[in-house]
């Protein structure tokens, strides 16, 4: 006889597992046996659909909790409503997640128990997808899985192979020893930048003319803003220093409001030291030498003219800093024409370590929009990504700050 003794690793955790309508929905009787014969709590949510597949009475018995399948429910609303389902929880599994969650989960929707849970959390989720080869390779999935994990949703899967349609490839479910595994690394997770101090400019910056007007430019901040999340993510304390935006603020960044390039610096200036500087403002190149106290009539002394003066460039002057300089200093290219020479020259001009340049010329809707093509160039060469959401591109220049930082990204 062998005796094997199971690792008790998921002790104390409480998992809430959202089965959904898939074939695969029977593995998932399963999984909640595994992750209990580790030592986790399961509760059980399912879908109307996942019904067709198991049934909430095997999934009650198996997790030894009452299983949950309504969104209004007077007896689970009296007992336990869903507020209380997920912040009770440490981890939602999502198993199988079938394209239909995918897609609600990545639009936000909140129409049944399962996708409101999901909207309705701050707790880490885990989703492991299984469907149809062709709905799993359908451009629509992908994207709504990208935007997922954009947001920090953790995936485990799909494999290849015979699918329960009879079609051969993508969109088997990983099997449920795989999704405890994922679940055990998803409580664990990493920070690769704790510790470390990240300072971010975003946004456009705003020069005024007189109290009324302003030079401004198109600048969304979405860009500055997602890579500020991104390096919170990952553990680095991080300070934003935004011009006006629309975009609301990170949680848990440290947000610094700020209008013209000036008190932009200053605000860097007294965000320093830190490790790393991400300098992804728009910022003005040019300020008007002198603001009119007041409003600059019509008609008054005919048309009136600006003289310019020369803006701090906030990005030169960190990288030029001396024993305060951070540790690691990228800088930005939006251009128009020629993209990686200018970008090549504006980063020994301006003593950078890292350019990531784009093209913003207006056919490719960069400025204002939610993808971004970037470059990533460094003293090593030139690193060209896939178009991407900008919420990926600041994920994916997050794990290499953090690669280059000695964490895992
Ligand atoms: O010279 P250009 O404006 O194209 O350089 C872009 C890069 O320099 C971006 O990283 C931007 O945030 C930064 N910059 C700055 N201060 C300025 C002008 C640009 O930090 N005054």
């Amino acid at each position: 006889m062998t005796e094997t003794i199971l690792p008790l690793t998921l002790t104390g955790r409480r998992i809430l597992l959202i089965i959904a309508g898939g074939i695969a929905a029977y593995k998932s009787l399963d999984l909640i046996r595994r992750l209990r014969e580790r030592g986790a709590s399961v509760r059980v949510v399912m879908t109307e659909a996942a019904q067709h597949f198991v049934t909430p009475l095997a999934a009650a018995a198996l997790s030894e909790n009452p299983v949950h399948t309504e969104l209004f429910s007077l007896t689970d609303e009296s007992e336990m409503g869903h507020i209380r389902l997920s912040r009770e929880a440490d981890l939602l599994v999502v198993a199988p997640a079938t394209a239909d969650i995918l897609a609600k989960a990545a639009l936000g929707l909140a129409g049944d128990l399962a996708a409101t849970l999901l909207l309705a959390t701050d707790k880490p989720i885990l989703v492991a997808p299984a469907m149809n080869v062709v709905m799993w390779n359908h451009p629509a999935t992908q994207a709504n899985l990208a935007t997922l994990r954009s947001r920090g949703v953790f995936q485990v899967g799909p494999g290849s192979g015979d699918l329960a349609c009879g079609e051969v490839g993508g969109g088997r479910m990983a099997e449920p020893l795989d999704i405890v595994a994922a679940v055990e690394l998803a409580l664990t997770p990493i920070r690769p930048l704790q510790g470390r101090r990240a300072l971010v400019t975003s946004g456009p910056t705003f020069e005024p003319i007189d109290p009324v007007r302003y030079i401004g430019n198109r600048s969304s901040g979405k860009q500055g803003h997602a890579i500020a999340a991104a390096l919170q993510r990952l553990g680095a304390e991080t300070i934003l220093v935004a011009g006006p935006t629309h975009e609301p603020a990170p949680p848990g960044v440290r947000f610094v409001a700020v209008e013209t390039a000036r008190e932009m610096l200053d605000a860097c200036l007294a965000a320093l030291p830190v490790d790393i500087a991400v300098c992804a403002a728009a910022v003005a190149d040019w300020r008007a030498d002198t603001v009119a106290d007041q409003k600059i009539k019509k008609g008054a002394g005919g048309t009136p003219v600006l003289h310019f003066v020369e803006n701090p460039d906030i990005l030169a002057t960190i990288a030029g800093r001396g024993s305060d300089r951070p540790a690691l200093v990228v800088g930005f290219a939006a251009e128009t024409q020629d993209v990686l020479a200018h970008a090549q020259a504006k980063r020994q001009r301006k003593g950078a370590d890292w350019i990531v340049a784009n093209d913003v010329s207006p056919a490719t809707g960069t400025f204002g929009g939610d993808l971004n093509t970037v470059h990533v160039i460094t003293a090593e060469g030139i690193d060209s990504w896939p178009p991407a959401t900008k919420a990926e591109v600041a994920a994916r220049l997050a794990g290499r700050i953090a690669a280059i930082f000695g964490g895992r990204p």
